[in-house]
């Protein structure tokens, strides 16, 4: 049976994974977050107290690490192997050591088929960078949702302000601007819209209306 893809790529802080939830619990389809292996490659890495630059024992790592996903009561839970790495790998050093590692040629072709071999199985709402662009340049539906880097870093501001360690308002902006270089200047598989997507810009939108407009965007395109 040819299963349905959709396709969920923009920058850091645009609403991709929430939409992309929402979406699967729509449609009836899994998420697939693809950020999580990324960020499962630098957690391996930072446990083992090493540079997220150093390229070559990064390399021993991939041989070492055993990533996958499981759903537990219902919700999607990321593991490194064995253990459950969920909230481990949202601490702001994962982040910034995940933008670090994903400009390795390496580390990408190790988390290509483990994300392709997923795709073939089921029906999914995959989001991450270059999904639409290289991991399944087939989708049925390629959505790139952006918006202003000042939009971002406001939603996460809010997202965390009552947190033990919040971070300010300057500081998100600029990690935002910075991982926003790293993700679309690298040379492999950087952070752009595959020609064939959609282009959402959701500034000053709720995330109801980001999830109207893409369902709409969806019936447009197949019969879901
Ligand atoms: O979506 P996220 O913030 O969890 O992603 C963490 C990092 O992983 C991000 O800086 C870029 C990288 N990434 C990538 O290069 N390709 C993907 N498909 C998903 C994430």
């Amino acid at each position: 049976m040819k299963t349905v893809n959709i396709a969920i790529d923009g920058p850091a802080g645009a609403g991709k994974s929430s939409l992309a939830k929402k979406l699967a619990f729509h449609l009836g389809y899994t998420y697939i977050d693809t950020g999580a292996l990324y960020r499962s490659v630098a957690f391996e890495v930072i446990r083992k107290g090493l540079s997220p630059n150093d390229l070559e024992r990064i390399k021993d790592i991939l041989v070492d690490t055993d990533i996958s996903f499981q759903h537990v009561d219902g919700t999607q839970r990321v593991f490194v192997n064995g253990e459950d790495v969920s909230e481990k790998i949202r601490t702001n050093e994962i982040s910034s050591a995940a933008s670090t590692v994903s400009a390795f040629p390496e580390v990408r072709s190790y988390l290509l088929d483990l994300q392709r071999n997923i795709a073939r199985t089921e029906n999914i709402v995959m989001d991450g960078r270059d999904i639409g662009t290289v991991v399944l340049p087939n989708a049925d539906v390629k959505i790139f949702l952006t918006a202003s880097a000042e939009d971002r870093a406001t939603r996460r501001f809010e997202e965390q302000k009552d947190d033990e360690n919040a971070v300010s308002y300057n500081d998100i902006l600029q990690a935002i601007i910075i991982r926003d270089k790293n993700d679309t200047e690298r040379e492999v598989s950087p952070l752009k819209p595959a020609s064939d997507s959609v282009l959402l810009d959701n500034s000053g939108f709720t995330p109801e209306q980001t999830l109207e407009t893409v369902l709409e965007i969806i019936g447009r395109k197949i019969n879901v």
